[in-house]
């Protein structure tokens, strides 16, 4: 193959994209369900954990289209409340993973402003990935360019459940009024606390479901499903999504205007 063939194509395309896209309506909240990682080594007859580890890659390109694209928070789903029934192994790999991925870009991460926040039930992760968690939140808390969330041992059920029950203290131990319950009191108990919802939620690999990822933030959420696996998806990829989101009439049960 011509290489320099294909890398000028992939850049003059690249321009095309950005060309078409309209700076004044930039998506502020980006979700993406990482998905696809299994079949993506599978297609080249490799042990899933290679899809996995091409992932990573993936997120790294993906954070770095993010800043330069001026989105003010990327949400990625990395690891489910389900996910726990996968095989033993696949789960410790993910886990180690993560944690690798945490210990050596947090210092470039920080350089370039992004706050690396994890969310989910943290606690149940093993303790190699909730200290470097820990340091990633604590090294990169005050940068404000880019809010990375990172979703691990996240379930949406689980994190209504979880504000719900913490609103209940609050009511039964005197500090707050049932009728004091609003969408947005209920917002603030949980994890995305504070944060806007997503405009754009990107599922690759072509499946058309949730999968328990941001139920309650979804509500007006824009659905992009693309049918690349996440490991092969690049900044040309979100772009294409970014173009398909500016096209949408948002109505939120309004009228067009
Ligand atoms: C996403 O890829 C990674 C996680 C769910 C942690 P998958 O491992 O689900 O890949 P597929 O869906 O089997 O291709
Ligand atoms: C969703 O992918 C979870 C993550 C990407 C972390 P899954 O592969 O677990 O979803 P299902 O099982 O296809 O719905
Ligand atoms: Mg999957």
């Amino acid at each position: 193959m011509d290489f320099v063939k294909f890398f000028k194509n992939r850049r003059s395309s690249q321009e095309t994209l950005l060309n078409s896209i309209n700076r004044d309506k930039i998506p502020q909240h980006v979700a993406i369900i990482m998905d696809g990682n299994g079949r993506w080594a599978q297609k080249r007859g490799l042990p899933r954990y290679a899809g996995h580890k091409a992932g990573v890659e993936a997120l790294k390109d993906i954070v770095k289209a993010c800043i330069e694209l001026n989105i003010k928070i990327l949400s990625v789903f990395a690891f489910s409340t389900e996910n726990w029934k996968r095989p033993k192994e696949e789960v410790s790999i993910l886990m180690d993973l993560l944690t690798k991925y945490l210990a050596s870009e947090k210092d470039d991460l920080h350089k370039n402003g992004v706050k690396i926040n994890c969310i989910g039930s943290l606690d149940k992760l093993p303790e190699s990935a909730q200290n470097e968690i820990a340091k990633a939140y604590v090294l990169t808390k005050d940068n404000q360019k880019l809010i990375l969330n990172i979703a691990l041992n996240y379930g949406g059920r689980l994190e209504i459940i979880e504000a719900a029950k913490k609103l209940a203290v609050n009511i039964c131990e005197g500090r707050m009024k049932i009728d004091e319950i609003t969408e947005e009191i209920f917002s603030s108990f949980l994890f995305t606390n504070g944060q806007p919802d997503p405009d754009l939620l990107i599922r690759p690999s072509g499946e058309m479901r949730l999968s328990n990822f941001y139920l309650w933030q979804t509500a007006y959420t824009e659905l992009y499903v693309s049918s690349v696996l996440w490991p092969d998806f690049r900044k040309n990829n979100l772009l294409e999504a970014i173009i398909d989101y500016q096209n949408r009439d948002r109505r939120f049960g309004g009228i067009k205007k």
